[in-house]
């Protein structure tokens, strides 16, 4: 099997890049746009319910398992799968593991470059509303159709190549130079640098928006804390109901336990992959906690605070309540329009977005390069190539399908919706019942710094966190597969979307049975590490 050399540099920059893959797009778009939906502060139940019984026990399940590859010296899902699973079979369920971070980034890569198109926009003014605030909101919606193409398929928009696709480009080669430098001369060195400039970009924006004066419309007079009133407080989903009549409502707990997987980028296989770029004798526990927490900060803290607030502030609840892309693209170029030194805010805010988008679509490219050269047998240069053409294929394929933005949100719901579940549901299950989760609790304790109790870690492995998913996933099919196969008799489903899945899945099963050839036999983890010569002391 080839043997990558590569190894994070130090601690922090392995916590700062696993934040980085999980702090994105989720934090400042989604998670605002899902609790206001879902019941204000009544959703942050279900979301912390989600986090400590779902999102933490996955985290330390990938970390774990991340351990083994980092034993072994493998780094790519079907390798690290087959190993703990002890059987060839798994290491075609890996293929999952490289499916969903490829299907992923071809359509979040698109959504970064939205992020520097508009980065860039502020920064040269070239975003302008105008001076008649009654056409603000249409001249937002012009500014993103012209970035984004979402009235009309194909690459031209009014006889032009939509901006979007030079954006996108330079978006593609800046990810793609990070990651042919590798794990640590670029996914940690950038992480390192674009963290704390993410971190100090949002709080300047907090504390603009925090201290924003009221303002007065037609509607009346309204101030910041009133936006923070409407993000936070109770509030019933339907008129007429109690706030807490939302805890009824399995859609809320989907919806939450969705927004965990998604921010904490577990169900990928990325951090699994991350967490094999260990040294054997690393401590797991505590980093992947560390990171999560950093995560949490970013989403709840700083995401939960800016959005919602300032478009509540500024435009009422119609501003508030327009979904994940409407807040993010159409709503706040008109709330930095109204803002004083709005051309500054809005810079940095997009810039913030960006770097927060970049850093983890690097977490969703590194899996399949190290797959790549484990089964082909090809140095990084190789597989970074190889791996750059596949996805301009795919990335092109989600630009030029933009009317209503189809091909994107289909991808999204195939991916974000379902896949993380099944491959999350998978991942624990097998990391509990077939490796063993006394034994994954062993492993993970091996240069532990922070421990959890045996029964804690084993209990919620083996009973919590599968039993919790396996009727998220059953409530899920229960409210979906009515609805998508009526879509799918009256041609609703964009089937070219889904032949892109299948055409990358059985991609993918090719060659893991490439690499199955290559490998051979799965050893033993005592067998495979003698091989491998880990320390006496870093084994459980
Ligand atoms: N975890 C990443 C995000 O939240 C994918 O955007």
């Amino acid at each position: 099997m080839a043997r990558t050399p590569e190894h994070w540099g130090t601690r922090l920059g392995v916590i700062l890049a696993v934040a980085g893959s999980a702090v994105g797009i989720g934090n400042f778009l989604r998670f605002p746009g899902q609790a206001a939906a879902n019941g204000g502060g009544v959703f942050m139940i279900p979301y912390f319910c989600a986090l400590l019984l779902l999102g933490l026990p996955l985290c330390w399940a990938e970390w774990t398992m991340g351990k083994v590859g980092s034993r072994l010296g493998v780094h790519s899902c079907p390798a690290i799968l087959g190993q703990v699973g002890g059987h060839r079979l798994w290491r075609y369920v890996g293929a999952l593991g490289l499916l969903m971070p490829t299907v992923v980034y071809l359509y979040y890569v698109v959504v970064e470059s939205w992020c520097l198109a508009y980065a860039w926009s502020y920064l040269t003014g070239a975003i302008d509303l105008g001076a008649d605030p009654a056409r603000f909101a249409e001249q937002a919606g012009t500014f993103f159709t012209g970035i984004s193409g979402v009235d009309a398929d194909g690459l031209m928009f009014e006889g032009r190549i939509h901006v979007s696709v030079y954006f996108w480009l330079i978006t593609v080669a800046a990810n793609f130079a990070l990651i042919y430098r590798g794990v640590s001369r670029g996914i940690e060195r950038f992480c390192n640098i674009a963290m704390p400039i993410m971190l100090l970009c949002a709080v300047v924006v907090l504390v603009r928006v925090l201290t924003l004066p009221p303002q007065t419309d037609a509607a009346g007079t309204r101030t910041v804390l009133d936006g923070l009133g409407f993000m936070w407080n109770p509030k019933p989903l339907h008129a007429g109901e109690s706030a807490f009549a939302a805890l009824a409502n399995p859609k809320v707990w989907l919806a939450a336990a969705g927004q965990i997987f998604f921010t904490l980028s577990v169900g990928f296989g990325v951090i699994m992959n991350y967490a094999s770029y260990l040294k054997p004798h690393n401590d797991v526990i505590l980093s992947g906690t560390t990171a999560s927490a950093t995560n949490e900060f970013f989403e709840v803290c700083l995401g939960g605070l800016i959005t919602i607030p300032a478009a509540f502030l500024f435009l009422g609840v119609a501003g508030a309540t327009a979904g994940t892309f409407g807040l993010g693209f159409k709503t706040l170029p008109i709330v930095f329009e109204y803002m004083p030194a709005g051309r500054l805010f809005g810079f940095l805010w997009f810039f913030m977005l960006f770097l927060a988008a970049i850093t983890s679509s690097l977490s969703l490219l590194q899996p399949v390069v190290a797959f790549l050269e484990e089964s082909l047998g090809i140095g990084r240069r190789a597989s970074v190539a190889v791996l750059a053409v596949l996805t301009l294929l795919g990335n092109g394929f989600v630009i030029y399908f933009s009317k209503g933005l189809a091909a994107l949100d289909h991808l999204d719901f195939w991916m974000a919706q379902v896949g993380i579940l099944v491959f999350g549901a998978l991942e624990v299950l097998l990391l509990a019942w077939v490796f063993g989760a006394r034994r994954g609790h062993a492993l993970a304790l091996v240069g532990a710094e922070l421990r959890p109790p045996r029964w804690v870690y084993t209990v919620l492995m083996r009973f919590v966190t599968p039993a919790i998913l396996l009727v998220v996933l059953g409530a899920w099919c229960y409210f979906n597969v009515g609805d998508y196969a009526q879509a799918l008799a009256e041609g609703g489903v964009p089937l070219y979307a889904v032949a892109v899945i299948v055409a990358l899945l059985v991609f993918y099963l090719v060659l893991v049975h490439a690499g199955d050839r290559q490998w051979g036999p799965v050893r033993t983890m005592p067998q495979a590490e003698r091989e491998r010569r880990v320390p006496r002391e870093a084994q459980p």
